[in-house]
């Protein structure tokens, strides 16, 4: 019975040690197979991929879906649509050739400019270059993208505030010293002085799914290479109209400039466009693109 006593304590302590084991080994189990399978989930560090953006660990989306999973329609709930014939322009050869040069040669000289000038910008410009955008193909025909401009100069600097910290943390930390040795030829820092002097921000939101009316969500197949192709869109359009931009992802900024600029938890920030006429003494590196016969393979 002594015996017994004494032991008892000892017991219950070795029990809860072996729980708390069995415990511990089991969460170390799920994070490594859930890390595997999806998107939202941290990335292990031996396979830790900075340019991947963590952008797209925003909680707040994955906790919205799991606590209204009943609520998604199929598309075969919506109407029925007709078809309408198609006419396109048709042009002579001779004319297709020369359209295409002409083209080519436009999109040539589109270049990434961190410079840029203050000079006020026509809004309907803006517009403009952002139907254009959403002229893009789609999956499923689900337009996922939201451009929110940002003119307002308080919200720029607020969104310059965020980038700039977010930015010094990636380029001394996150970043590895690999990619700043690559980026170190561009002369790109963390310093974002055209967030505050462009006259238009464009932060470019992917949605990750859609809201219907009726509050039903609806899945959007391929966002990311949707909004990215109306991304291309919206870059030749300003290219059109003699504007420039630089393509950038900030990294890690996305659920803070989210909730700054007030878009839902289902929208995520792919791109941050800021855009103006560029600086009288931009400079931009001397970059050399590669020939056709590099990039295009005839069969
Ligand atoms: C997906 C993507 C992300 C980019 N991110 C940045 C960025 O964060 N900062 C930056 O200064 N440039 C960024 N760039 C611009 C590239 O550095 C630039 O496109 C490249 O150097 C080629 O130069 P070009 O655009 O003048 O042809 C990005 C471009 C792409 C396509």
């Amino acid at each position: 019975m002594v015996v017994l006593s004494v032991l008892t304590p000892v017991l219950a302590v070795v029990l809860c040690l072996v729980i708390g084991f069995m415990l511990v080994r089991s969460a170390q189990t799920e994070t490594t197979s859930s890390t595997s399978s999806g998107e939202t989930e941290r990335t292990p560090k031996a396979d830790f991929r900075p340019w991947v953006d963590q952008d797209l660990q925003d909680d707040t989306e994955i906790k919205g879906r799991e606590d209204e999973d009943g609520d998604w329609v199929d598309s075969n709930e919506e109407e029925e649509l007709l078809h309408v014939a198609y006419s396109a322009s048709v042009y002579p050869e001779e004319t297709m050739l020369e359209r295409s040069k002409d083209f080519y040669t436009q999109m040539n000289q589109r270049r990434s400019v961190r410079f840029i000038s203050p000079e006020p910008v026509p809004r309907e410009v803006i517009n403009n270059v952002i139907r254009t955008a959403g002229t893009a193909p789609s999956g499923a025909h689900t337009e996922p993208w939201t451009f929110v401009v940002v003119s307002d100069p308080e919200t720029k600097h607020q969104i310059r505030l965020i980038v700039e910290e977010e930015e010094e943390v990636n380029y001394r930390q996150r970043m590895g010293d690999k990619w700043v040795h690559d980026l170190s030829r561009l002369k790109t820092n963390w310093i974002k002085e055209y967030l505050d002097v462009a006259p238009y921000l464009i932060l470019v939101f992917k949605q990750t799914y859609g809201i219907l009316p009726n509050g039903k969500k609806r899945t959007h197949y391929y966002n990311e290479i949707s909004v990215s192709i109306s991304c291309g869109l919206l870059l030749a359009a300003l290219q059109n109209v003699g504007l420039v931009t630089v393509t950038s992802t900030p990294l890690n900024c996305g659920p803070q400039l989210r909730l700054l600029l007030k878009r839902p938890a289902n929208e995520k920030l792919l791109m941050l466009l800021p855009v103006g006429y560029p600086a009288s003494d931009a400079t931009v590196p001397d970059l050399k693109r590669k020939p056709l016969d590099d990039i295009m393979v005839h069969i």
